[in-house]
């Protein structure tokens, strides 16, 4: 089994989505709520970025007993200095620099030579060594990044000092072939790439963060990093319980294990659903109501015979409420005879055949059938019968 270490990024990333603001107590709760779902490490914020980020980072840094906390810094000593300051009382902790590579980003918003950027990965990767034993290190925008120029820029992280190189799919580019392939690419050209934890950083504007992560974790990656309900700038991050979920739904592919405790996930996804006002859709993979909710008949018939005909994760596994089975136009005779004597009624196979036409009757109108519409419709059998 390979080990992978889950990095949530819902304090940071997940607070760049339109909208979000946590209060500081918001970000301490939600940071003991990720403890307790086990990541293994929290990103607490940007503490250059505001008063109240530094300050949020600082509390979190002091609430936090057991799970290493990281701050971001661009590559600049003030930002380094800032991550040191607010990160100084965390039990264990580490430091994220970045820089972008790509040359969209060098040429027309750094304003930088290949030369420079190189410079500039060597002096603060350096800089943050002094003060933080785990240096992360992100080459932003590396999947438009040429990939000889990623390599040089990696090597030049690690050679500085750093341990953790994290690959960002910035803008959500990239898919799972591709990705496999930066991931080979740099497992060829680094060195002492073993030594080094690689991790993946995947944004989901194209709706590939997920495949594009796992594709990653087959090809090297031991660290993903992404947030709660999927959260973060543009379409979001990874969402976290989706990598965690496939991990354990498949680990006869996969052979990964992590520190995830599952059942708290539906916990997990509602807090941070409440605190950042952002809905999670009945249709989300595996925090969505409708992922353990059944209406067609076909499938009400199979999960009652064997729930994992169509059931491939228990609600419990997750901390969801237990498999519904509400009723509509589509369902069938065995899901209405087994909600009646659910409800209170002893009704058989025979008794079915005359009290189902009645049911499809009152369901063809409605979108779902209500407990109080079958009392009614059992009323009136009674009385006809
Ligand atoms: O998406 C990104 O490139 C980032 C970096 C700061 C890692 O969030
Ligand atoms: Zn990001």
């Amino acid at each position: 089994m390979k080990k992978i270490q889950f990095f949530d990024t819902t304090l940071r990333d997940g607070e760049q989505t339109i909208g979000v603001n946590y209060s500081i107590k918001q970000k301490v709760e939600i940071a003991k709520q990720l403890e307790k779902w086990g990541v293994d490490v929290i990103e607490a914020g940007f503490p250059i970025a505001s008063p109240e980020d530094f300050a949020a980072c600082k509390a979190v840094s002091e609430a936090v007993t057991h799970t290493m906390i990281t701050g971001l810094a661009r590559c600049k000593n003030a930002d380094i200095d800032s991550c040191v300051q607010a990160t100084q009382n965390a039990q264990i902790k580490q430091i994220h620099v970045f820089i972008a590579t790509s040359p969209i980003h060098r040429e027309d918003k750094l304003h930088m030579t290949k030369e420079e950027v190189i410079q500039s990965i060597h002096d603060h990767v350096a800089y943050a060594k002094r003060f933080f034993d785990i240096v992360q290190f992100s080459p932003e925008d590396a999947t438009r990044t040429e990939l000889d120029f990623l390599a040089e820029a990696v090597q030049t992280a690690i050679d500085a000092g750093a341990t953790v190189i994290n690959i960002p799919d910035t803008v959500g580019y990239t898919n799972p072939k591709e990705f496999a392939h930066l991931f080979q690419y740099l497992q060829q050209q680094i060195a002492n790439f073993d030594d080094i934890t690689f991790s993946s950083h995947c944004h989901n504007d194209l709706g590939m963060a997920t495949a594009n992560t796992l594709a990653a974790i087959e090809n090297g990656a031991t660290r993903v990093e992404g947030t709660i309900n999927g959260i973060g700038e543009h379409a979001g991050n990874v969402a976290l319980e989706q990598i965690a979920a496939n991990f354990y739904v498949r680990r006869d592919y996969y052979q990964c294990e992590d520190n995830i405790n599952l059942e708290y996930t539906k916990e997990t996804s509602e807090m941070v659903s409440r605190y950042s006002d952002m809905t999670v859709a009945n249709n989300q993979p595996v925090t969505g109501v409708n992922c353990f909710s059944i209406e067609s008949g076909i499938h009400q018939d199979g999960f009652l015979k064997n729930p994992q005909t169509y059931e491939i994760l228990t609600p419990a596994t997750v901390g969801m409420p237990a498999t519904a089975l509400p009723l509509g136009k589509l369902s069938g005779s065995h899901a209405v005879m087994d909600k009646l004597n659910h409800i209170g009624y002893d009704v058989d196979r025979g008794d079915m055949r005359r009290i189902f036409p009645r049911f499809k009757n009152i369901a063809d109108q409605t979108k779902l059938v209500s407990d109080a519409e079958l009392h009614t419709m059992m009323q009136d059998y009674k009385k006809d019968v």
